[in-house]
């Protein structure tokens, strides 16, 4: 099945962002029937191509046409969410050597963390996981270093005011597990957010596990470091 959610541009405008061609060149191409998307002749300037697409003019590749790429990983604890660090192993090093180039991190988790992490080429798509005001939730398992306060949830419900960013978090879900161990459901992904929260109650994260993202659940068979592409329904949910 193929997924379609992606920007589209037409296909003027895609030959006219060239730099060697003018919107009366772009059209005489296309009339010319010199334009090819996906290897067909495309004479209405209208017509439009997605940034997957391969655009051909004349059979010069305008643009290389990639597959989308849509991935989860479970991301063992040492590990960084970056593309490329010089003295730590990355992500990215864990998912196939061809496709690392094009792949980002859609919602990076800290160094520490464990647990789901989405890659893909498709930054609108990841746009839709990661952009606060989408309020998409994240459901982590935290473990802390000292017992969880009973006030806790209810602070976290009413939103923690973080003044370096003059914001304040979305209503977060606490449920508690045992002591020190609670699940909690985020709206959004401040940078270290949740350690942030439970600073307020000076109580330490000592493991953060991220079981999932929207809709998304961190796939069970997945060891720690291993990764699969996600499915149909699991790239649509999003
Ligand atoms: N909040 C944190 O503090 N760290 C993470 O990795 C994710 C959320």
């Amino acid at each position: 099945m193929v997924v379609r959610q992606y920007a589209l541009m037409r296909v003027d405008r895609l030959l006219t962002n060239q730099p060697q061609w003018n919107r009366r060149q772009a059209l005489l191409l296309l009339a010319q029937g010199q334009v090819r998307i996906n290897g067909s002749v495309i004479r209405n300037a209208e017509a439009e191509a997605d940034q997957f697409a391969q655009v051909c003019v004349n059979h010069h590749i305008i643009q290389a046409g990639v597959a989308p790429q849509y991935w989860m990983l479970n991301k063992p604890a040492g590990v960084v969410s970056a593309t490329r660090d010089p003295q730590h192993p990355t992500a990215l090093a864990l998912l196939p050597a061809e496709l690392q180039p094009q792949l980002h991190i859609a919602g990076r988790l800290d160094k520490a963390s464990t647990g789901l992490l989405l890659l893909t080429n498709d930054g609108l798509w990841s746009r839709r996981i990661t952009e606060p005001a989408l309020k998409k939730p994240k459901t982590y398992l935290v473990t802390l270093g000292n017992p969880i306060d009973p006030d806790t949830a209810a602070r976290f419900a009413e939103g923690i005011h973080f003044e370096y960013e003059n914001i304040t978090t979305s209503p977060a879900q606490l449920q508690q597990l045992s002591s020190h161990q609670a699940r909690l459901t985020i709206f959004e992904g401040r940078y270290h957010q949740i350690k942030r929260m439970f600073g307020r109650f000076r109580n330490p994260v000592v493991a953060l596990h991220r079981e999932t993202m929207g809709p998304i659940a961190l796939d069970p068979n997945l060891t720690c470091g291993q990764s699969r592409p996600l499915t149909a329904a699991e790239i649509t949910a999003i």
